[in-house]
């Protein structure tokens, strides 16, 4: 280990030459190894994985990435695809931005890239939907790219390594963390083996280095880790400042009619954009004029509300279901469709809808 000299802060001035081989020898011994978009160089399967991964957990993405790669095996099957197919099979992943980038993405790599992805991180992130840190994760394993990651994770690895003060996820700390992350590498031997490494700082921050339980008797970079020699693994990283989440209401029509299902298209931007929903109101007042408008004979019957959580807000739904008399009607509004019960699957929706409608028809859990 090369000696170094200490900032005043408790941080290294130069990193370890040996601490990017440390967490790479890691992973190749203790590191997470079965996950299926692991051992392939094929930059389309680690895009895809990497875009699923990232606000959400490997044991849950693990189904639909299996599923989504069945569906569409090559970047221009994914591209050639309707959105709404694309939606389907994202459907329950959440966070759905990601899914629409994605398909930008593959229209962007179809038609400007010759279906081909681009060989380097900088290049990577021009493209739709992919971030710094994503492109570097790609360029890392699918090329060996010496190109440092940067999520959340590996900034808190980061973070206690170095003794670094601040929220992690904002510019002036992202910058630090950027730069100790770029010096990892740089004073890495030549021959760093870029898989290991970037999987392992992945797995040391998911498995290990973790926010409230760091079990630093397992970790590699424990005997010269800031944090810990200080003994401040639980005070860094910086706690993040916490916004007050505003709670928002919407009521929302379950209007069945002989079979079908009354399904409402949210438009493209906002949540759970272009998702297949039910029809939503601001209030019951609202709603009540759209049962007239269905020329109901009974009122809605109010069922259990359910909350959900976004990132910047919370949602309370309050679901009414309303039987129809006579047959189905022809006419539907803008983006509607009176979807039969027994294929309400074959619809694109949001995980908290889809299980609303479960609850009331039987199962429609996804993946299938
Ligand atoms: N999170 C982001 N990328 C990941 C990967 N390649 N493996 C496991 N978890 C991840």
């Amino acid at each position: 280990m090369r000696r170094r000299a200490l900032t005043g802060s408790g941080g290294f001035t130069v990193a370890p030459d040996d601490a990017a081989s440390r967490i790479a020898a890691w992973q190749r011994r203790a590191g997470r190894h079965g996950l299926p978009w692991q051992h392939t160089r094929d930059p389309y399967r680690i895009w895809l994985s990497e875009i699923m991964l990232q606000q959400t957990q490997a044991a849950t993405v693990v189904p639909y990435y299996t599923q989504f790669l069945a569906l569409f095996p090559t970047v221009t099957d994914l591209a050639d695809a309707p959105q709404d197919t694309v939606l389907r099979a994202w459907a329950g992943l959440g966070y759905y931005a990601r899914a629409r980038n994605l398909h930008r993405c593959a229209r962007a790599l179809r038609d400007t890239h010759g279906g081909h992805f681009p060989a380097t991180a900088d290049e990577l992130a021009q493209l739709p939907g992919i971030g710094p840190s994503t492109a570097s994760a790609i360029a890392a394993f699918a090329y060996g790219e010496r190109t440092p990651i940067l999520d959340g994770n590996v900034r808190r690895v980061l973070a206690r390594y170095f003794a670094v003060e601040g929220d992690p996820a904002s510019t002036r700390t992202g910058r630090q963390l950027q730069a100790h992350a770029q010096s990892l590498i740089d004073a890495a031997p030549a021959g760093l083996d870029m898989v290991a490494y970037t999987q392992g700082q992945m797995d040391l921050g998911a498995t290990v280095c973790t926010r409230s339980r760091p079990d630093c008797a397992r970790c590699p970079l424990a005997p010269d880790c800031q944090a810990r020699i200080q003994g401040r693994q639980h005070e860094l990283p910086s706690p993040r400042a916490r916004r007050a989440q505003p709670l928002r209401h919407g009521w929302m029509l379950i209007a069945q009619c002989a079979d079908r299902v009354l399904l409402q298209r949210r438009p493209d931007s906002g949540i759970w954009g272009g998702l297949w929903s039910l029809p939503q109101f601001e209030d019951e007042t609202a709603l009540k004029a759209a049962c007239a408008r269905l020329s109901a004979d009974s009122p809605p019957q109010a069922l259990a509300a359910i909350d959900h959580v976004f990132t910047h807000f919370r949602l309370r739904i309050q679901p009414c279901w309303l039987r129809l008399p006579g047959s189905v009607p022809g006419q539907v509004g803008a983006d509607q469709a009176w979807a039969p019960i027994e294929a309400l699957d074959a619809h694109g929706m949001p995980a908290p809808i889809a299980r609303l409608l479960a609850g009331l028809y039987g199962d429609t859990s996804r993946p299938r």
